[in-house]
């Protein structure tokens, strides 16, 4: 029997897609401000570095195993060795903890460019609009159901006529309208200043903590280990290139990235007079200074709007990535329908976001270590079950069903695996050592015994 599948119709669909994933509030405000806080030019090379090695290798493994498999992450591992297949679970439970919050601040960036598009960036400016907007206890809940709205009617089209098409659309024009604010940005008086401090290495900056920095960061801006690439790749034709769309989606990321930094630090640079302090706040360095920093700046209004429309389709892109893959979980778990799935999936995130948003308000006194509810569940995710994920695909892959799995079928395209040296190195020994050391130093640093 011919099993119906919803494909990616090519490999430029395919890329476009993975790399709408991948671009996302990681590249735009992250990333700049971990440039600039670990000396600029250095950071931007060790980044590079691990890009092409550690990125790759994880990237590329998970792509593979996906399509080799046809599964979502719940059942890939168990189908090529059943004793793993907890991988699979906790693999699953990445997405469906990230979804619910991830809405939260998509609804905060789709108040935000509303606010621009209505003219009311100067207002934006106020020392209290942020605090004031996410404390309250409906309006954040009505945008974040908006934004959850917006993926699943993405979803409901399905990956060819939803997913692919969208990204055709979104990923170019997030492309242009990055490189439009980048522009505006570097040609204001005293921009130059900013640019080298963002360009020039600091070698006094190059530490251990910039090295591990990098290496989380770059961990969450490709979506590894949340069982996205697999997913994805699950839909990827065999005769598409796996090696030439990995490089693609990194250089898209992280080409996007480094846009963000370039409009990002000159342009704090700029307002602060040179102080950089401002670019180390997380949140608040996108939703309060950089409204302060476009009011600064003639037509920064109009920029404003520009900048919130292209947070956007980068938060919108990402969230569709993760709804995709929970319901494709979901959908091979029950056997249903997957609109019915979708719907449930829409619900249950609705559900659980609403406690999220309601940390930063009403349910304010409810905190761990300091941690509201939002960041609690950031933290489980990213600092705990993902480099978990992450750690289990290297030992299965570089021990457990031995190498040949991923690498025969990249081969499988194009019959020839370029980097297959350098693959089986990274994944058996190069990339768990990394594992390890972000493991342990994030849940250090979250608990504040060292500081990243
Ligand atoms: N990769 C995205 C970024 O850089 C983050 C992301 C998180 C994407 C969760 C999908 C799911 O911002």
């Amino acid at each position: 029997m011919k099993q119906k599948k919803d494909n990616f119709s090519s490999r430029l669909g395919f890329v476009l897609a993975a790399a709408g994933s991948a671009v996302g509030l990681g590249n735009l405000w992250r990333f700049p401000y971990l440039a600039a806080k670990y000396g600029g030019g250095s950071f931007l090379l060790i980044y590079l570095i691990l890009a092409v090695t550690f990125g790759f290798a994880l990237l590329t493994t998970e792509i593979a195993l996906g399509r080799k498999t046809g599964k979502s992450a719940l059942y890939a591992f168990g189908k090529l060795n059943e004793k793993w297949s907890f991988i699979g679970v906790l693999a699953s439970a990445v997405p469906i903890i990230i979804m619910p919050y991830y809405c939260v601040i998509g609804g905060w960036v789709i108040k935000y460019a509303w606010v621009y598009i209505a003219g009311s960036g100067a207002a934006a400016a106020g020392d209290d609009f942020f605090t004031g907007f996410i404390s309250q206890p409906v309006e954040p809940i009505a945008w974040l159901v908006v934004f959850i709205l917006a993926s699943m009617a993405i979803i409901l089209l399905g990956v060819n006529k939803g997913i692919e098409n969208m990204s055709k659309v979104l990923m170019p024009l997030l492309v242009v309208l990055s490189v439009v604010i980048a522009i505006f940005v570097i040609t204001r008086p005293g921009a130059t200043a900013g640019l080298v401090y963002y360009f020039k290495p600091d070698l006094s900056k190059m530490s251990a903590n910039a090295f591990l920095a990098a290496l989380g960061q770059l961990f969450y801006s490709m979506s590894l280990a949340m069982g996205i690439m697999i997913t994805y790749g699950s839909y990827m034709k065999k005769e598409d290139d796996i090696e030439a769309s990995v490089r693609n989606v990194e250089i898209f990321d992280t080409g996007i990235a480094f846009l963000a930094g370039l409009m990002i630090v000159p342009a704090v640079f700029v307002f602060n007079n040179g102080d950089t302090e401002a670019l180390k706040a997380g949140p608040t360095l996108m939703f309060i200074t950089l409204p302060k920093v476009f009011d600064s700046m003639a037509g920064g209004h109009i920029i404003g709007a520009v900048f919130f429309i292209l947070v956007f389709f980068a938060a919108l892109t990402s969230a569709i990535s993760l709804m995709e893959t929970v319901v494709s979980i979901f959908v091979e778990k029950t056997g249903k329908s997957r609109k019915f799935i979708t719907i449930c999936v829409t619900i249950y995130t609705i559900l659980m976001a609403v406690p999220s948003s309601l940390g930063f308000g009403i349910w304010s006194h409810i905190s761990i270590k300091g941690l509201s509810i939002l960041d609690m569940w950031d933290f489980l995710s990213n600092s705990v079950l993902m480099p978990i994920v992450a750690l289990l695909t290297c030992i299965f892959v570089g021990y457990v069903v031995k190498t040949n799995i991923v690498t025969d079928e990249v081969k499988a395209s194009t019959d020839k695996f370029k980097s297959e040296k350098l693959y089986v190195v990274l994944i058996k020994y190069f990339s768990p050592i990394l594992i390890v050391l972000i493991l342990i130093s994030s849940i250090l640093n979250t608990f504040g015994i060292i500081t990243l």
